[in-house]
């Protein structure tokens, strides 16, 4: 297998009895974790729950590494344009798998603009020339206001410098048929990607929206889905116990029934540091719901919060070896780095420096690592890791899938539905409303009223 998940630290053996998880807690929800896995599967299978089937799409990423092929002879530049769930993976993507100097000796040069800070954006102007740019907008409902107020944005460079060809600098991926972006494909022979109808958002990134990105950039999306499908297999296991996605799940579900409501994704590379991103999206956007699948207000979730090692063990971990014990911590762990360049003591007057000599930095983040857990489980402080043999394209595969396949699982145990969103929807509701888009004239006026009535404590 490409990643293996130690749970040692939640055991009861290793944690105490008071904080740990016994045997028997998983033995009492296996039954239940039986029947929610024949629910996902059937769920797969009549087309509602899309995920699954993306590490299945070899002709799909075949079409695509054709497409990247042409874009990397054409354009110098490339922007992906997108929020959340359009955005997150495919930066997740390319910082783990491309150097992070990589605009500095590659090309096309690759940005990924996921927020609308007028200032930050105009910055991005400086650094590319319109015409050699290929915008990749990235929305699967076509009309998200972040998305296409910042292709509005780009547009009037781009009609500029283009005029009317200004399409062809423009690549959509989209929804099969719905949204305003397939309204524009309809107008101009613009080159569209599809996003299927049944996968969401933030379980996208095996689809259009991060593999050609990555397949741009040179990222062999192959070997990615060909890590998520092995891990597809292994999170398809009916024996829960040797289940990763299961396991995963249900520890994160009972620890969230002792009132564990944080967490805390920890990667010890910088590599990886946006997959905890990548989570904290997938983890608060599915599970953070009011009502359960029957309509009953049960209001749960678990706050996802992200850390680095070792960087934060000089920020965060105090407060996570001695503050409240409310977190459940999963560290991300790199078996071998690529380059592992033994130390020296160059300064041998300074016996101190001596335990450097022969070692490497891989192992003093590696080891670092190690103290953190210790420290936690001493403090009864449950903790996982996820290790990674190695960063790269079937590692980073397989982990999509299981964090997927996991959260899929822990929306079940919950009783929630993990594939809506309804909190972010009205978000949306209300930014149309305030910046009076029309149809949602009512909408605006609920919020004025609601504004007037509102006291004011300002100083
Ligand atoms: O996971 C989700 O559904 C959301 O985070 C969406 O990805 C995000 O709101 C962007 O939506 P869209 O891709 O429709 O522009």
């Amino acid at each position: 297998m490409s990643l293996m998940l130690d749970f040692s630290n939640v055991m009861e053996e290793n944690l105490g009895h008071e904080q740990g998880i016994k045997l028997a807690d998983f033995e009492r929800i296996l039954e239940r974790g039986g029947k929610i896995q024949n629910d996902l599967r059937q769920r797969a299978e009549n087309g509602e729950i899309g995920f699954y089937k993306l590490p299945y799409s070899e002709d799909l990423a075949e079409e695509i590494e054709t497409y990247a092929a042409l874009v990397r002879e054409r354009y110098d530049y490339y922007i992906h344009n997108g929020i959340g769930g359009s955005a997150l993976g495919p930066i997740a993507l390319h910082t783990s798998l491309r150097s992070a100097h990589y605009n500095m000796k590659s090309s096309p040069k690759m940005f990924f603009p996921d927020n609308i800070d007028p200032d930050w954006i105009n910055e991005l102007l400086d650094q590319i020339d319109v015409s050699k740019t290929l915008f990749h907008i990235v929305s699967k409902s076509g009309e998200t206001a972040e998305t296409a107020a910042t292709t509005l944005f780009f547009m009037k460079y781009l009609k500029e410098k283009l005029g009317d060809n200004f399409y062809k600098n423009i690549l959509f991926t989209t929804d099969p048929v719905k949204g305003l972006l397939n309204q524009i494909a309809r107008e101009y022979p613009i080159k569209c990607f599809r996003i299927p109808p049944d996968v969401g958002g933030r379980f996208s990134v095996l689809s259009p929206v991060g593999l050609v990105s990555a397949a741009i950039s040179g990222i062999n999306i192959k070997e990615l889905l060909a890590g998520a499908r092995e891990m597809s297999v292994i999170c398809d296991n009916s024996d829960l116990m040797k289940n990763p996605a299961f396991i995963f799940a249900a520890i994160h579900y009972m620890y969230m029934k002792r009132g564990k409501n944080i967490s805390v994704m920890m990667p010890y590379s910088n590599k990886l540091r946006d997959m905890a991103d990548w989570y904290c999206q997938l983890w608060a956007e599915s599970l953070g719901k009011r009502f359960d699948v029957s309509g009953e207000l049960v209001e749960v979730g678990q706050t996802p919060v992200k850390a680095l090692g070792a960087t934060d063990q000089h920020s965060q971990i105090q407060l996570y070896v001695e503050g409240p014990n409310d977190k459940i911590i999963t560290f991300l762990e790199v078996e071998s780095f690529s380059n592992n360049i033994p130390l020296n003591n160059y300064f041998t007057y300074i016996n101190e420096f001596d335990y450097f000599k022969n070692r490497s930095l891989g192992e003093l983040l590696n080891n670092e690592k190690k103290a953190t857990e210790l420290a936690l489980t001493n403090n009864h402080r449950p903790n996982l890791t996820i290790k990674f043999p190695e960063v790269n394209e079937k590692s980073i595969g397989a982990f999509f899938f299981l964090l997927e396949a996991a959260t899929a699982f822990a929306g079940g145990l919950l009783n929630i539905n993990a594939f809506d969103q309804p909190g972010v929807e009205e978000g949306k509701i209300a930014t149309y409303a305030l910046m009076g888009r029309s149809g949602y004239e009512t909408k605006r006026k609920e919020i004025e009223t609601l504004l007037s009535r509102k006291k004011s404590y300002k100083i």
